[in-house]
């Protein structure tokens, strides 16, 4: 009998939920948190209603999943090569992984049948839905699921992208190694932090030993971006995994990404 794998995410959203705690000076509940404590007036009027009690996001009826939003508002960062990789590593780690593709062009889901006719699909399930109320909709279209890729849509679509965002617990941010194709970066930050989502970024495109590696390395600190240690070299045979299964580097990035990504996210 084979024995049942740890499953590295198994308590995660507990913690994730918890550590969303966040003191906001807001006039009030946000759409999609619920008040975990008393509300503190702290003008002793009471009319100033500066609110320092912690906010906890609620959860949508049926969505239990981990989910992990793959966005940078910028095209062509690697961010549906990064959503497919991730969501192949957390099927072959037997979860039952679903990725949603919100780009209307529906890249991901296109390479998902490309792989269906090369005879080896992908393990994941993926299915497209491109829709602004996206968080309301994620427990019907992923019933069943313990964890959810969301592969983000490209810049233009900014409404899309807050929705994402909105429907997960953690945003992973492809970023290019390049200073040139970092200039999206501080936008996708604003995005997040409106949504009250925590980000960690990772490295596409590396070359290491470079001047484009180390101007982007100091970059991303002067942006005070989260990154992993996980990164992906600029490599042919990158493009080569297009409407393949991950295989090769492609698929030890998603199973690094997995690890390093479900660990620190549970703080
Ligand atoms: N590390 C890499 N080395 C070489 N090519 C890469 C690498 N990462 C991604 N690519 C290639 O770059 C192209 C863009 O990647 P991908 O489609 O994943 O980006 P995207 O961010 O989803 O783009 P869009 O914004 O259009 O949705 C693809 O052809 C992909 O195979
Ligand atoms: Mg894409």
């Amino acid at each position: 009998m084979t024995k049942a794998r740890p499953v590295p995410w198994s308590g995660l959203r507990h913690a994730t939920i918890a550590r969303r705690r966040h003191a906001s000076p807001c006039g009030g509940v946000r759409p999609g948190y619920i008040c975990a404590g008393e509300h503190v007036r702290t003008a002793p009027s009471g009319l100033s209603r500066v609110c320092a009690h912690a906010h906890v996001r609620t959860l949508y009826p049926g969505h239990m999943a981990f989910t992990v939003a793959v966005v940078v508002l910028k095209g062509g960062a690697g961010k549906t090569m990064t959503a497919l990789a991730l969501a192949e590593a957390a099927a072959e780690a037997e979860a039952a992984a679903t990725l949603v593709d919100s780009d209307p062009m529906g890249g991901a889901v296109r390479q998902a049948a490309l792989a269906e006719e090369t005879g080896r699909p992908m393990r994941s399930t993926v299915m497209g839905l491109a829709a602004v109320d996206l968080p309301k909709r994620m427990g019907s279209i992923t019933p069943g699921a313990d964890f959810v890729v969301i592969d983000g849509p490209p810049p233009g679509a900014l409404k899309i992208a807050k929705a994402v965002m909105e429907s997960a617990d953690v945003v992973l941010m492809p970023c290019p190694a390049r200073p040139g194709d970092l200039d999206r970066v501080p936008a996708t930050l604003q995005l997040a932090k409106d949504v009250g989502v925590p980000v960690f970024g990772a490295f596409n495109f590396y070359k290491k030993n470079t001047n484009n590696a180390a101007a982007a390395e100091e970059l991303v600190i002067t942006y005070g971006v989260n990154m992993l240690d996980t990164r992906l070299i600029d490599s042919t045979k990158v493009a080569e995994n297009y409407g393949l299964r991950p295989r090769g580097l492609v698929a030890r990035y998603g199973r690094e990404l997995l690890d390093e990504l479900t660990r620190k996210a549970a703080g």
